[in-house]
């Protein structure tokens, strides 16, 4: 008899947990109102040869998780992770947010075994839903041998992202998520097929467990444009442990806000230089001299990802050169 992988599937709200009044309301639909189980009765698993559990953990859109949400998801993971009748877990998910938590999870199972995070960017309820499809894409993803090892993957429209390339780059189209340099792979009728691995170290190879983290520090985002005054930089600064700021172009800083970052630097808080582009790299000691000024740079992630890999890196090192490593190796 074929093994079956026993794979528990995780609701947290979101879209794909969402119902609209009507078929055609593709955008307008309450979210986070449909349970696992109500979720999971759309799909019929019987051709991934997988043995299903469901267990709702929240019951939320995404844009409200803070960083308790995103310790409450890693705990639960990791503790369904070290079970033998465990072979992967997919987590249901709003897709506003998918590209954090993901990446959180990414940086701090101590697993090799797959973990999924799906959402949708139409409910269930709606005409051409992408719900059913992507949460079954997502089960036999996660149900795959080919997919352990991976880190944390999240499945959207036929494709296979690594969580930390992904990003949301539309609002409402279908295909809202991208990765810089292409997806993993696709998965076509129940099964993945990969093209490329990720390389950035990830789970077993970093020093952050989620099933032992009990808090993480206060890190904030601030986004440049040229009229951004210091005394919002200075209000954030004031009460953070670190600052992404997410400059222009390839990481450029207003003259104005030149002191204030430094300052802010001088009093302990840890400035990141990163791009509001969405992609690209903003080069170490490129546009701004940041070993002269105690500042670190993101190398290539974005400002969302970059928060969260800062606030695990600090919850280790407050060194700046250690800090940095962090951006080259993850
Ligand atoms: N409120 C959004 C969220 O949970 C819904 C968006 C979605 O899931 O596509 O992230």
């Amino acid at each position: 008899m074929t093994h079956k992988a026993n794979i528990v599937v995780i609701g947290t709200g979101g879209t794909i947990a969402g119902q609209g009044k009507a078929a055609s309301n593709t955008s307008a639909y309450l979210c986070s109102v449909l349970g696992i189980d109500e979720i999971l009765a759309t799909i019929d698993p019987r051709s991934l040869a997988v043995d299903l559990r469901a267990e709702q953990l929240l019951q939320t859109g995404s844009e409200n998780f803070g960083n308790e949400q995103l310790l409450a998801i890693g705990r639960r993971v990791a503790v369904l992770l070290a079970q033998d009748d465990v072979d992967g877990v997919v987590i249901a998910h709003g897709t506003d947010t998918i590209e954090e938590t993901a990446y959180f999870l990414h940086l701090t199972l101590k697993s090799a075994k797959p973990v999924v995070v799906v959402g949708s960017m139409r409910p269930p309820s709606a005409m051409s839903s992408d719900a059913a499809l992507n949460l079954y894409d997502a089960i036999a993803v996660a149900a795959h041998p080919a997919s352990v090892g991976l880190g944390t993957l999240v499945v959207a429209n036929d494709e296979i992202h690594t969580a930390r390339d992904v990003t949301k780059g539309n609002s409402f189209k279908v295909e809202a998520f991208r990765s810089p340099y292409g997806p993993l792979g696709y998965v076509i009728e129940g099964r993945p097929r990969y093209y490329r691995h990720p390389c950035r170290a990830h789970t077993l190879a970093t020093p952050w467990s989620a099933g032992t983290l009990a808090s993480l520090p206060q890190v904030d985002i601030v986004q440049a444009y040229g009229a951004l005054e210091a005394e919002t930089v200075n209000a954030l600064a004031a009460r953070a442990n670190g600052l992404i700021f997410a400059g222009t172009g390839n990481g450029n800083v207003p003259a104005h806000l030149i002191e204030p970052l430094r300052d802010a630097a001088r009093r302990g808080v840890h400035v990141v230089r990163a791009s509001r582009t969405g992609s690209g790299i903003v080069l170490h000691n490129g546009a701004q001299p940041d070993d002269l000024y105690d500042w670190l740079s993101v190398d290539d992630q974005v400002p969302s990802k970059a928060r969260i890999l800062l606030m695990l890196a600090l919850t280790q090192s407050r060194d700046v050169q250690t800090l940095q490593a962090v951006f080259e190796r993850y």
